[in-house]
């Protein structure tokens, strides 16, 4: 790799390579080991161990046998290394939109040729690189919320070779094609697309205004020069995996906020500079043209990114509100749900190596039909502790167990999670929990680093008992099921869903789980989302390179998991280069909405720039698919 030319780097090589740790000496763990101690040798782990505390909830799962996906309603799907979309048979899809599609009649001709967008149409259209989505029935009408990730400087700045912006015409365009998008979606009788000059129709970018709420709004933390009051941020950035509230709000999650800061002056050490990778050169150069993005001149304004942030899509004239009690760190997603004790539980990734799985569980109980927005501004955040006993509790993050204060543990979640004892994680990407069972899933996406060196905290990541694998270039699926079948509980029990693996390359555990065979093996697992029939979907964002390691694994693709018997299946593939990420369904259910992130190729126009889009998926016997 070129020393100095970063633009190729992904958000987390990015990071190292800014950041680089030393390596760890030391370790002796070898994985066999660690899955032999726990009886993980007969593949996915059955509950034979005598282990297991709560027996009722987690009885019936045996160690599932070699699937063929022959169980589910579709026939699966071998690899794919084109650039093409590939679906079963009896299955269809059509693109429903794509990066620089018009939201607005003005726009119908923003996207052209050469693919370079104008300034002027940028906050027009939908934006870049799809990420996770959620669909609302709002008076009727459908209305899809939506997050543009972050933006690709090889299509948007051709000109410039490190993605830096070379002028504050460019830097703002690159702010208006990420965020959020709300727009409404309407079936034509040819399929669905987007209703133009719908009054849902809305683009929340990195200059939204928008609320700070919840204990760390007002404090001295969150004050910059253009915010003394420390309550109205500005834009949402990074915004990647998603959640919908139980009364219907959408939940954007901000991941990798600390890549857009950089300095024009001395380079300032700011509290928890190190911890969030803050520092030294930012991806896109917005320092240059806006004092805001300048750590020289507001070293508070990260402390003001990396959360929660909740959008009403019904109300296009609504203020977005950053939830500070839901933590600071790079959330990946939002999973939230309703405990059968009347409290309200967010399960909330943060996707790095070596950081952890946390739980906010509200102070106060929800009425269904209310608005609950306020009970996010209330509660409790907890670190989840994997005991090698197929054990775990919830460690809550309080001044007792941190010795930080509250505006502290949620402004610098990830030192309060190091001091309290978490669980280093192997990169905890989505939570899913499932709508017919009390459980939640976990998809920890891979770890290079696991066994090789800390976290950027220091904190040690030998093998663990939900991450077993030295240098896990596959990834797992951490399942638990709460004590008393209650999510606010503080104990779980846990097992793994499935280790990822290569059972063509490896015989021994990178070979992965029972339930992975040459059939159905993939790596990383990222997205994640139950349909209403208990099936888990599971999308992938992989080494797609198809060789070594992940000889045989193609494409990145998105599979189906039966969660009682172990068995999954290979549903889709997509272009070479794309991840599949975010995923909905229409009310009906007969349409699923699945996201295409970065595709290389010319994917989908067939010519010129490849561009992100949403695909819908459907059965052409009309059948409902989720
Ligand atoms: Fe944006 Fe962790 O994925
Ligand atoms: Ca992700
Ligand atoms: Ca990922
Ligand atoms: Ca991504």
């Amino acid at each position: 790799m070129d020393e100095h030319n970063t633009v190729d780097l992904s958000w987390d090589d990015f990071d190292e390579h800014r950041n680089p740790r030393p390596d760890e000496n030391g370790f002796d763990t070898v994985v066999e080991n660690a899955i032999s101690r726990r009886g993980f040798m007969g593949g996915v782990v059955a509950f034979g161990s005598g282990a297991i505390v709560f027996g009722a909830s987690l009885s019936g799962f045996a160690t599932p046998a070699k699937a063929d996906g022959h169980e589910f309603p579709f026939k699966p799907i071998q690899t794919a290394t084109d650039h093409e979309v590939h679906v079963p048979e009896g299955y269809k899809t059509q693109v429903l939109v794509r990066y620089g599609d018009a939201l607005f009649s003005e726009a119908q001709d923003a996207y052209p040729a050469d693919g370079l967008i104008s300034l002027d149409m940028s906050d027009k259209v939908f934006g870049e690189n799809t990420d996770g989505m959620e669909l609302f029935e709002v008076d009727g009408k459908q209305l899809i919320a939506v997050n543009s990730e972050y933006c690709n400087p090889k299509i948007n700045l051709p000109a410039s070779s490190e993605g830096i912006s070379a002028s504050a015409d460019e830097a703002a365009l690159l702010k208006n094609i990420q965020g959020v998008t709300v727009f409404e979606i309407a079936d034509t009788g040819n399929g669905y697309g987007v209703v133009l000059d719908s009054p849902f129709n809305r683009r929340i970018t990195h200059e939204t205004e928008m609320t700070l709420a919840g204990p760390l709004a007002g404090h001295d933390l969150v004050k910059t020069n253009a915010d003394p009051s420390g309550m109205t941020a500005k834009g949402t950035m990074n915004n990647c995996g998603s959640g919908k509230t139980l009364w219907n709000t959408y939940l954007t999650c901000e991941e990798n906020f600390n890549g857009y800061f950089g300095t024009t002056g001395e380079e300032p050490v700011g509290e928890g500079y190190t911890r969030y990778g803050i520092g030294g050169k930012s991806r896109y150069g917005y320092e240059l043209f806006d004092a805001r993005y300048d750590l020289s001149k507001e070293s508070n304004e990260p402390h003001r990114h990396g959360f929660i942030t909740e959008i009403d899509p019904a109300d296009p004239a609504s203020t977005p509100i950053k939830r500070t009690a839901l933590g600071r760190f790079k959330h990946e997603n939002a999973e939230m749900v309703h405990a059968s004790d009347g409290r309200i539980v967010v399960y909330l990734g943060d996707d790095e190596r070596g950081e952890y799985l946390y739980r906010f569980v509200s102070a106060g109980v929800y009425t269904e039909g209310t608005y609950g927005g306020d009970l996010l501004n209330d509660g409790t955040l907890y670190v989840a502790k994997f005991n090698d006993d197929q054990t775990g509790e919830w460690l809550p993050l309080t001044p007792e167990t941190t010795g930080m204060d509250v505006a502290e543990i949620l402004c610098f979640t990830r030192m309060a999670a190091s001091a309290a004892g978490g669980t280093t994680m192997d990169r905890p990407e989505w939570v899913a929990a499932n709508p017919i069972k009390v459980e939640a899933y976990c998809a920890l996406t891979n770890n290079r680093n696991r066994g090789v060196k800390p976290n950027a905290g220091g904190d040690d990541t030998s093998v663990n008992g939900p991450n077993p694998r030295e240098t896990n270039h596959y990834g797992q699926i951490v399942r638990w099921t709460p004590a008393g079948e209650n999510h606010a509980a503080d104990d779980f029990a846990w097992d793994l869903y499935v280790m990822a693996g290569n059972p063509t390359v490896y015989d021994n555990q990178y070979g992965g789980s029972d339930n992975v065979n040459e059939g159905n093996m993939f790596n990383s697992p990222d997205g994640m989302a139950f349909d209403s029939t208990g099936y888990l979907w599971i999308q992938t964002d992989g080494d797609d390179d198809n060789e070594g390691d992940f000889e045989g694994q193609g494409n990145n693709q998105m599979l189906v998991g039966n969660t009682e018997t172990g068995a999954i299946a290979r549903f889709m593939t997509v272009p070479n280069g794309a991840e599949v990420t975010g995923l909905c369904w229409s009310a009906d259910k007969k349409v699923a909405f699945a996201g295409i992130q970065h595709p290389g190729g010319s994917w989908p126009d067939g010519a010129g720039k490849p561009r992100s889009a949403i695909v819908a998926i459907w059965r052409e016997d009309g059948v409902a698919i989720g």
